[in-house]
């Protein structure tokens, strides 16, 4: 197994920093290699935005959800789907594009591209022998998180990436077996037998849950998720991407602001 591959497999989130910065040359050797992923008919549909200011970042771990490490890290980035350059790249060349720019296919474009971007930052840092915890906590406020950062339309910040040196020893969890996420020649059917791999993830997830928690919990995956899935969660986001102007509807965010 190569050194790559090994740190792939030994990821884990980090959720406590040391009060240490990120130097400028870690941050752009990080958004270097987000950059460096792949990206859908070349349109590069993503901007990643750093956040320095103390302030702000106080103002971002409580629109999260309260979670103190959106504060307290080394870097604070965030990732945004990005169409606005596109609009603008549009309007150098003369060309208007009407509301093509608002379709499922590229909001969709954009969501990989930020993702895909994401994931090469992650990996990048975690080379570099640094932590990092994605934050979707971030959508809990999206109206609130736009004005704060300035965003514009047809940009939507989608999650937080915080990133630092680690404060401590993180746990890894254990995944799906490989058969449950890895279907051949079509999707597996068989219903049966993902009861079976499930309810054996089951006893590995709950194995892990009483080591980690000396015996106080003991959850089973698919209880975990159901229990979760049970609630909804940020209902406001069809308005809130249709005010940004990506499903067709350019005046709810001029609406909302307004209010
Ligand atoms: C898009 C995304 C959003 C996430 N949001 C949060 C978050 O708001 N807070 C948090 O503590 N962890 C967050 N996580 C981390 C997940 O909880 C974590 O990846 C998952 O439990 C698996 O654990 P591991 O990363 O340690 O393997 C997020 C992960 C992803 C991919």
């Amino acid at each position: 197994m190569n050194e790559i591959i090994e740190k792939i497999l030994d990821h884990r989130s980090v959720r406590a920093f040391q009060d240490k910065e990120l130097t400028k040359e870690e941050i752009h050797t990080i958004v270097k290699a987000a950059q460096a992923a792949s990206t859908s008919s070349f349109l590069q549909a993503y901007t990643i935005l750093g956040i320095t200011d103390k302030e702000k970042k106080a103002a971002l771990a409580q629109l999260a959800g309260n979670q103190g490490y959106v504060e307290h890290n080394g870097h604070l980035f965030i990732f945004c789907a990005d169409a606005h350059r596109l609009e603008i790249a549009a309007q150098m060349e003369g060309i208007d594009l009407g509301d093509t720019l608002s379709s499922t296919e590229n909001f969709m474009i954009a969501l990989i591209d930020a993702a895909l971007a994401a994931q090469n930052a992650s990996i990048a840092a975690e080379s570099m022998g640094l932590g990092i915890c994605y934050i979707g906590g971030l959508r809990n406020n999206l109206y609130e998180v736009s004005e704060l950062l300035n965003i514009p339309k047809h940009v939507i910040p989608l999650f937080a990436l915080v990133v630092g040196h680690p404060a401590q020893a993180a746990d890894k969890k254990p995944r799906m077996p490989l058969e449950l996420v890895y279907h051949e020649n079509g999707y597996q059917s068989n219903e049966e037998e993902y009861r079976k791999q499930l309810e054996a993830y089951n006893e590995t997830i709950s194995a892990y849950y009483q080591e980690r928690t000396k015996g106080k919990r003991a959850d089973r995956w698919t209880a975990q998720v159901a229990q979760m899935l049970t609630q909804k969660s940020r209902s406001y986001m069809k308005d809130y991407v249709k005010a940004k102007a990506w499903i067709q509807n350019k005046d709810s965010y001029q609406q909302h602001t307004e209010k």
